[in-house]
């Protein structure tokens, strides 16, 4: 059976991007929110990027009012119950999970196709919570989704490989470069880019150059496209933090381990873009000034 249909759940920075490249690929789009408000933000935000698509003459009015025809908005699981590929980006907490896909496991066929975007828990445990272990697979994207081009397709232990090659072929549907790997925390990504974020902080924290220094080495003397601790704000500190703390819980591996200034952050509510404080001050989000953080 092929993909046809997909649901989304989870309509925020992340799970938008999706439901947004989902669109554009041609899927119709069911796309669920705890409430009205929340998907009337999500559904807002992707309607935001089609119209700077249109504006830069990369996309047609006709094309921007099809794809925004194909999506649904809902705040009622049933209404995933058609989809033959479900993609979950709700909030990284484990509990919260678990209840969405067991709910969502008695209520789609048996054959739908179970996916998570998560960036760090485990897709096996996930897996667990459902009768179908076979047809769950990670696809983990990347913000923003509608720019970058990857997306990372985990398989199991248990999944039945004829679903893996199907999701990846879906991935490539939607114009993205998929990359498969296995349920190893952090998966590819992840394992490299987390331990370079934070060694960018432990650089910082033992004087070895300032905030501005550290990204401009980075950007201008590697070619990325921003430096660690602006990737850092960018990412948030809070999610970061985060990822680093159940990667260091499964490697038990120091280079994974958040150093105290992160953590300081963190509890300061200093999140980085998304709460205006984070390495940099945003409150001109034009002109970012680094922080003094000594
Ligand atoms: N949504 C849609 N489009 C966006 C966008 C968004 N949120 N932000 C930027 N764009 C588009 C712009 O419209 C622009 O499009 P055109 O080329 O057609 O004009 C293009 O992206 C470039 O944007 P800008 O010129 O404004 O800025 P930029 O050149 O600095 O690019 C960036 C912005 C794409 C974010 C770039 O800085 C970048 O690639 N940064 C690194 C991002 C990154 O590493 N992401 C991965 C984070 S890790 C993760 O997501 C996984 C995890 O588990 C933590």
């Amino acid at each position: 059976m092929s993909i046809e249909k997909v649901g989304v759940v989870g309509c925020g920075l992340m799970g938008s991007g999706i439901a947004q490249v989902a669109a554009q690929a041609g899927y119709p789009v069911v796309v669920r929110e705890v409430s009205a408000q929340l998907v009337e933000k999500g559904l807002k935000s992707i309607e935001k990027n089609l119209a700077r698509l249109v504006e830069k003459g990369n996309l047609s009015s006709a094309d921007r009012d099809e794809i925004r025809g194909r999506l649904r908005g809902t705040t009622n699981v049933e209404d995933l119950k058609e989809c033959d590929l479900i993609m979950e980006a709700i909030i990284e907490q484990l509990p919260a999970k678990r209840e969405l896909w067991s709910s969502l496991d008695t209520i789609c066929p048996k054959s739908a196709i179970f996916a998570s975007n998560t960036s760090s828990l485990s897709i096996t445990e996930m897996a667990t919570f459902t009768q179908r272990p076979d047809r769950f697979v990670g696809l983990h994207f990347f913000n923003p989704v509608p720019v970058m081009k990857l997306v990372e397709v985990i398989r199991t232990i248990g999944t039945d490989p004829k679903v893996y090659d199907e999701v990846l072929t879906f991935a490539g549907k939607l114009g993205k470069t998929a990359v498969r790997t296995t349920d190893r925390t952090g998966f590819i990504v992840n394992r490299l880019l987390v331990p370079y974020i934070l060694d960018a902080v432990r650089v910082l924290e033992e004087g070895v150059a300032s905030i501005e220094d550290i990204d401009n080495s980075m950007k201008l003397g590697c070619g990325h496209p921003m430096g660690p601790l602006t990737l850092l704000d960018f990412v948030g500190l809070d999610t970061t933090y985060y990822i680093a703390n159940i990667m260091f819980d499964e490697f038990k591996e120091k280079r994974f381990a958040p150093p105290p200034l992160l953590k300081r952050m963190v509890l300061a509510g200093w999140h980085g873009r998304k709460t205006g404080r984070g390495f940099y001050d945003y409150a001109d989000p034009a002109k970012p000034r680094p922080m003094h953080l000594s």
